[in-house]
């Protein structure tokens, strides 16, 4: 069965507590760390991780779109975090190994993540190690925005690449999920939905949960 992991970013950060108690039904907590400069836009860091940590047991996906993230991946572990996701384009090829290296050493779940621009085999080098490759279906950086549909041809290259490398690995994707477009990319092999507007939008984000996991 399909996981959800809805996304803080679209949450009211003013009352993120009542906010993750009213997602508790969901798989997973997707957390957006952004830092200006990976992507144009600041969210949240290492302090707020530790502090969600405090609050909630659900697993904590966490979501890191800043440059060069081998710096800052025993803080985001020591932290809370149970999975840490980098972004393919945010360094060199030997930094990322180092990345996921460190967060091997921390016992912490293994993920790469690639922007729309970024081709599906550049995940080969790294495949028989991840625990989750995370395929974008918009630009990192904000919420709201629409789905892109070319990145269907992604996330099936992406599926095929674990099928025959390691069929345990997920695959998430990110950015304009709908109940709609949940069912797209589940078809064309999903295993994990990240949803912003489309859980904290809703009348009832514990509904919409639901209606994601059994897309139309
Ligand atoms: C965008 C973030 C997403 C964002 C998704 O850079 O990585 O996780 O919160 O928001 P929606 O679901 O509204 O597209
Ligand atoms: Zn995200």
């Amino acid at each position: 069965m399909v996981k959800v992991s809805p996304s803080i970013l679209a949450a009211d950060f003013c009352n993120l507590e009542d906010d993750i108690r009213s997602v508790s039904s969901a798989d997973w907590l997707h957390l957006d760390v952004m830092d200006g400069m990976f992507v144009p836009n600041i969210s949240i860091g290492i302090p707020v991780v530790q502090a969600i940590r405090k609050y909630t047991s659900l697993f904590l996906d966490t979501h890191l779109m800043i440059e060069k993230p081998v710096r800052f991946i025993d803080d985001f572990a020591q932290a809370g975090a149970d999975l840490l996701t980098v972004h393919l384009e945010s360094d060199y090829p030997a930094c990322i190994a180092d990345a996921l290296h460190a967060m091997e050493a921390n016992g912490v779940k293994k993920a790469v993540a690639l922007r729309p621009i970024t081709a599906a085999k550049a995940i080969l080098p790294y495949i028989e190690r991840l625990d989750m490759v995370l395929v974008m279906t918009v630009e990192p950086g904000f919420g709201k925005q629409k789905f892109m549909e070319h990145q269907l041809d992604t996330i099936r290259e992406v599926r095929a690449i674990i099928d025959k490398y390691h069929p345990g690995c997920e695959l998430e994707v990110d950015g304009g999920i709908t109940p709609e477009t949940a069912k797209l990319v589940v078809e064309a092999g999903a295993t994990v939905l990240v949803a912003g507007s489309a859980v904290y939008g809703a009348d009832d984000p514990a509904k919409a949960i639901e209606a994601l996991r059994h897309p139309l």
